[in-house]
């Protein structure tokens, strides 16, 4: 049996833990045409499963005989990678139909756009709109999904002319996913803010007792030994953190390949390798997009002795007043770095960041 472990981003897992109903319960949504769900936003930080969750939902869907469903990447030029998908997404049913449509061509590509034609967004709009009456007469639904929207010229022209979509109910329902940073970005375009008046889902951690049985099953299906109390430890060193799940899995599936025998020798052993990853491969990358103050915060918070740290603490170090340490909170809150344990409280999400915020702490110390 192979590792099935991935610790690999964007890829749909092997296993795949399902975050209580959400997945059916988005699906079953997509279905009412006035659902809030109709535009929707994937956010979290780094790690937490967005692309995974986006395309579990366009697989489910696409499972269904009158929807098309379309994944555009915010690298191509959207409107006219919306039509050669939603072209050659179609049955051959209504291929047929959409050939039909007056002076266009398709072929196995999608659009052939014949050379008088000038290529504008108002070519292209004109176009999407002739197809999507077609598909919408015959009853067909349409997804688009993009994954990491960012603030650019091309998400712009694409949300200004979805809003006229929208304001003409065509049956076209938009989920995206996005950073926490990125996200806060299209707040401040006019246009894109319409994007956000969707419905937010955000990402929860993974379900501890779900991580346990799961760890527990492919184990044993791998014929690997492993103690109750080495699966609970296992499950508490991910904290529910998906990137985390499939990481430690990996590792502790090739670690002890040759005796089959998870034990604490075991974690140990691997121990050093699961932080250099959790490091290079998500929480640099979300500690360089936090600012100066941001970190300034986190510096503060990782020095306290307490896993649940009070804001007052925070204070007293960082020596501001306290609605500057208030708005900040609020941040790093929204950026889903921390989570607000009770009340004047908060504590780090993710496993071992705190950790990783010393560790920068005192390089940062050092190199003064
Ligand atoms: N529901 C899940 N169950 C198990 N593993 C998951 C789940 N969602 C994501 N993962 C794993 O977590 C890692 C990060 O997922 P990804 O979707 O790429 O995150 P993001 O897009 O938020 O950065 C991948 O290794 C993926 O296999
Ligand atoms: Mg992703």
């Amino acid at each position: 049996m192979n590792n099935p472990f991935n610790p690999s981003f964007g890829r749909i897992p092997e296993i795949f833990l399902n975050r209580g109903q959400l997945i059916d319960e988005v699906t079953d949504e997509l279905e009412n045409p006035n659902s809030p769900y109709k535009i929707s936003i994937v956010y979290g930080t780094r790690g937490v499963g967005k692309t995974t969750f986006l395309t579990e939902v366009g697989r489910k869907i696409k499972e269904k005989d009158n929807w098309i469903v379309v994944n555009l990447a915010m690298e191509s030029n959207l409107l006219a990678t919306l039509i050669d998908n939603l072209y050659i997404n179609s049955s051959s049913k209504l291929k047929k139909i959409l050939q039909s449509i007056d002076g266009l061509s398709f072929s196995a590509f999608g659009l052939e756009l014949s050379t008088q034609i000038k290529h504008t967004l108002s070519t292209y709009q004109g176009i999407l709109t002739q197809m999507l009456s077609q598909l919408r007469k015959e009853g067909i639904k349409v997804l688009i999904t993009i994954d990491e929207v960012k603030s650019t010229k091309e998400l712009k022209n694409f949300a200004s002319y979805y809003q006229l979509l929208n304001r003409e109910d065509f049956p076209v329902a938009l989920m995206m996913t996005g950073l926490p940073e990125n996200i806060s970005e299209l707040q401040n375009e006019d246009v894109m803010t319409f994007l956000l008046r969707g419905k937010r889902i955000a990402l929860s951690s993974l379900n501890l007792s779900q991580i346990e049985y799961s760890y527990q099953t492919v184990f044993n299906a791998g014929n690997y030994e492993i103690a109750p109390n080495i699966l609970h430890k296992m499950a508490i060193m991910t904290k529910g953190y998906s990137y985390a799940f499939q990481l430690l899995g990996y590792l502790v599936w090739n670690g002890a390949k040759d005796k089959k025998v998870i034990n604490q020798e075991i974690i140990d052993k691997i121990m050093p390798e699961y932080l250099l990853e959790l490091d290079q491969n998500a929480y640099t990358k979300i500690f360089d997009s936090l600012s100066k103050q941001d970190k300034n915060f986190l510096y503060a918070m990782a020095q306290s002795d307490k896993n649940h740290v009070q804001i007052k603490e925070i204070r007293e170090k960082l020596q501001r007043p306290s609605n500057f340490v208030a708005n900040y909170r609020r941040r790093l809150l929204d950026d889903q770095v921390i989570q607000a344990t009770s009340y004047g409280e908060v504590a780090f999400i993710l496993p071992y960041f705190k950790d990783y915020v010393l560790k920068q702490y005192q390089f940062e110390q050092e190199l003064e």
